[in-house]
């Protein structure tokens, strides 16, 4: 069977890839530090050696827009461009294109079918920042197969929470079956607080910095409890317009375990948000 051989949640913040490459004079004063968490956080991807990536986003409106925007997708091709013009223009995001792996998406699709989860499939997804920038921080040569989800937390109804909870620990069950001897890594990005648009953006911190403290304790502690009991729609957007990306943080906690502690935990406070940065290795733990 395949081993999943590391979990990592993160955010996807557009601008670290600009940020670290400006010239000297350019760089923003955080760019330093920023870049060498970054790094130390890639080398948690790099050690647990992977063979295949399955990265958790979500289009930012981008693809999917308000009258057919699917709850769950995943996409099943054997390439995906990535970087859409308006990333590309604003963010200075380079256009990649990354190798699919159609077996392991196939399995999936039908593996989270059987167990309630009806999936939308693509077969003409482009990705967008939620994934080419975990990319780009974990995995910059982007040499590696990926299989991409798509989480809906932007365009009402939601999925619940516990929902996204659900759906992580189906993922590592499907995951855990899969006949192969590949290693997977299971790389997903969302948000804290966060505000787009709206007038708590861009602010000294995250709109938030209260949740987001409390947000990165119980992914590194793996309170699932605590996050169930505390994380509603309504908390989320109290915490700022788009906070409801912490749903994806969930997920992934869900794909690594109840009450597992995070190998590795680490933030970073930026002028507008909270980076978030955990791993989680399964294959070292129960699951
Ligand atoms: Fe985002």
């Amino acid at each position: 069977m395949a081993t999943l051989a590391a979990v990592l949640a993160t955010t996807h913040h557009p601008f670290y890839y600009k940020a670290t490459t400006a010239p000297p004079n350019e760089r923003i004063p955080q760019a330093d530090e920023w870049q060498r968490k970054v790094e130390a956080y890639r080398e948690t991807l790099t050690r647990a050696n992977p063979d295949i990536l399955v990265m958790v986003g979500s289009d930012h409106f981008h693809q999917f827009f308000l009258d057919n925007y699917p709850t769950f997708l995943i996409g099943k091709q054997p390439r995906y461009d990535a970087t859409f013009y308006n990333e590309e223009r604003e963010f200075g995001i380079p256009k990649y294109e990354l190798e699919g792996d159609e077996d392991l998406s196939g399995f999936l699709l039908q593996g989270l079918m059987d167990r309630g989860f009806d999936f939308s499939v693509s077969n003409e997804l482009k990705i967008d920042h939620s994934i080419i920038c975990p990319i780009i921080t974990t995995r910059p040569a982007a040499d590696l197969p990926i299989v991409p989800i798509y989480t809906n937390f932007f365009a009402p109804p939601l999925p619940s929470p516990r929902r996204f909870w659900d759906l992580g620990r189906a993922i590592r069950q499907v995951i855990d079956e899969y006949p192969s001897e590949k290693r997977i890594a299971a790389i997903g990005s969302g948000h804290l607080s966060l505000e787009l648009g709206g007038p708590r953006q861009f602010g000294e911190t995250g709109p938030d910095p209260v949740f987001d403290r409390k947000a990165i304790e119980w992914l590194a502690t793996g309170d699932i409890d605590a996050i169930l009991a505390n994380v509603t729609h309504e908390s989320m957007a109290a915490a700022g317009n788009a906070t409801h990306g912490f749903m994806a943080l969930i997920l992934m906690l869900g794909i690594a375990g109840p009450q597992q502690a995070a190998t590795y935990v680490d933030s970073l406070d930026l002028y507008h948000t909270m980076e978030a940065y955990l791993t989680w290795y399964p294959d070292e733990g129960a699951k």
